[in-house]
């Protein structure tokens, strides 16, 4: 018995001593929960939160995504505008399973906001991105606007499956005052319905949700001291849920 304890007690101080020499290992509080039960899809699509969205109960969930990104405002009008956003899209599906409940939370904004990188001008450049991936989880695609006459369309596009959706906003409900308003304290972007806007570049999904929106809202005075073609950005994370 001896031994195996002595062993256990050098194994037990070498792993504090060590914690005191290497830099703290990125923490993530939702990765120590003790609690795992498996749910269906259907129950995960059952447990979606809409506020005062449009029902999700006449389609089917085929993946939940964290985006991960910015939001950009145009300086054009002498106010912040919004005018489009990039993200990266990480799979959440199993893990929103495994956990039986709707969220990650916030901490994945926090962490993001930590580092110094802005979103690439390069859409398949997600090194930022998943420089903030505690969980591992996969990335499932790419969030962004295409032009489309004087607007610009919300494109998702999911690459295994080469799904598509170029999506019209059509329902807007601001997210819940428990929202995290990012680092600069601007607020939560807006949930929002966003159907297929009937195009042909839509493949396999009709339509996705923004829900659990965290950071993304501009600077009201952003505008005030620069000059109008400039393009100011803000971090946010939200999860968009996905339908056909
Ligand atoms: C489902 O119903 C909502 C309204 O509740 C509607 O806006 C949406 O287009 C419908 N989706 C499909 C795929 O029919
Ligand atoms: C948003 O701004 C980023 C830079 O922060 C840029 O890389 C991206 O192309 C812009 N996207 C849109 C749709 O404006």
């Amino acid at each position: 018995m001896a031994p195996t304890l002595s062993l256990l007690f050098l194994t037990i101080s070498s792993l504090l001593s060590s914690a005191y020499c290497a830099p703290a290992p990125p923490r993530y509080p939702d990765s120590s929960s003790r609690h795992t039960r498996q749910v269906s899809v259907q129950r995960l699509q059952t447990n979606q939160p809409t506020l005062s969205l449009p029902s999700n109960s006449n389609v089917t969930l085929q993946y939940v995504a964290l985006g991960v990104g910015v939001q950009n405002y145009s300086c054009e009008t002498g106010a912040p505008e919004s005018i489009g956003a990039i993200a990266t899209l990480f799979d959440i599906t199993d893990y929103l399973q495994q956990k039986g409940r709707s969220r990650v939370g916030k901490h994945y904004l926090q962490a993001y906001e930590r580092q110094t990188c802005q979103a690439s001008q390069n859409l398949d450049d997600n090194t930022c991105e998943t420089s903030i991936n505690y969980l591992d989880f996969s990335v499932l695609g790419h969030h962004f606007f295409t032009p489309v006459g004087d607007a610009a369309a919300p494109i998702f596009e999911i690459y295994d499956d080469q799904r598509l959706l170029s999506a019209q906003k059509v329902g807007v409900v601001p997210a819940p005052a428990r929202a995290y308003d990012g680092e600069e304290g601007f607020g939560a972007i807006d949930w929002l319905f966003l159907p297929s806007d009937g195009s042909q570049r839509t493949v396999g999904l009709s339509e996705v949700y923004r829900i659990h929106t965290a950071g993304g809202s501009p600077d009201p005075e952003g505008c005030a001291a620069v000059p109008a073609e400039t393009v100011l950005s803000y971090k946010y994370v939200a999860q968009y849920w996905f339908y056909s």
